[in-house]
């Protein structure tokens, strides 16, 4: 078998795909073009991508006829690849969930957290030389513990922020998702479910987003939406940048339609909206929800797990087409 990982991986990860499988590394971290996607599907059974591959139908088109069986995504978030192309040229594709809940959601907890209590701009003032010392109306923040959260999407990493936000802070967390949860889910995350997310947004103080992009999901954070929350509310994103209209957003921002921001995800990354970017009332951050060393040696280890029953010929535990 042929293999070949499109960006580095933790060095565990590597020595054991070389190890096992003498796969071609990418030592020089480069992201891949449309072209040298194509030529590795023409090249290898298995390519080991990431988010950064653009994976279109026309890239796997591209490809056709090619040597690849197997897209093995490190990575839960699979927008980047056209299922539907990969499924027109028999290529089968996983990804890796589960892992990464704990830490996506930690990384949400510490969003809320820095835009509530204004934790950037503290900083950069600090590292200015601008800081004055201690005084009673000095960064005036808003309070996070026994606030609303209003989840967006309530799969894996949903739960562990309502867990987080309900246990740890004492909100009071509803959810909006196409499906209601378990009663004993909700029981667990101590979240309840909210018929519309109107309604949803009405209630928060603040509105995080944990639901996969996909074409029903884009811009559902729009103009629109954004003018159903309140003033004083925050978003915070650790989904993907598509879900949020970051236009519409800016503008909110402008309008004083709501109050700020934090956002780990952004619309066309690695490229960051300027007009964010000039903002104090924002956080923002480089997409490292899943980046501890613990997240992403799981996640190359659930990548390989899948690529393992794929050489064995048994079934894959993360298939999604
Ligand atoms: C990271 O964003 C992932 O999808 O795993």
């Amino acid at each position: 078998m042929r293999i070949i990982v499109t960006r580095k991986l933790p060095d565990a990860v590597e020595q054991e795909l070389v190890s096992k499988y003498g796969a071609r590394l990418n030592a020089d971290d480069h992201q891949f073009t449309r072209d040298e996607l194509s030529a590795a599907m023409r090249e290898a059974d298995i390519v080991l991508c990431t988010l950064t591959d653009d994976l279109s139908r026309a890239t796997i088109d591209a490809a056709a006829g090619a040597r690849v069986r197997l897209l093995a995504n490190f990575g839960v978030g699979f927008n980047h690849i056209d299922l539907a192309a990969a499924r027109d040229a028999g290529i089968i594709v996983t990804n890796t969930p589960g892992v990464l809940t704990e830490d996506t959601a930690d990384l949400t907890m510490l969003l809320i957290l820095a835009i509530a209590r204004r934790a950037s701009e503290g900083e950069r003032e600090l590292r200015a030389g601008r800081w004055r010392g201690w005084r009673p109306t000095h960064l005036l923040g808003a309070r996070v513990t026994g606030k609303t959260l209003g989840i967006v999407g309530f799969g894996r990493i949903g739960q562990a922020v309502a867990s987080r936000a309900h246990h740890g802070f004492g909100m009071r967390v509803l959810y909006h998702s196409r499906h209601q949860a378990d009663a004993a889910i909700e029981h667990r995350t101590g979240a309840t479910s909210v018929g519309s997310l109107e309604a949803l947004l009405h209630e928060a103080d603040f509105v995080s987003l944990h639901c996969p992009a996909t074409p029903e999901t884009r811009h559902l954070i729009n103009a629109d939406t954004l003018r159903e929350m309140q003033r004083h509310a925050f978003l915070v994103n650790t989904s993907r940048g598509d879900v949020v209209d970051e236009a519409a957003l800016i503008a909110a921002l402008d309008e004083g339609v709501i109050a700020g921001a934090a956002l780990d995800v952004h619309e066309q990354e690695p490229v960051v909206n300027q007009n964010l970017i000039a903002r104090e009332s924002v956080v923002l951050l480089p997409h490292i929800g899943s980046a501890t060393v613990e997240s992403r040696v799981a996640m190359g280890r659930r990548a390989i797990a899948n690529i393992e029953a794929f050489v064995e010929n048994r079934e894959l535990p993360d298939r999604l087409v």
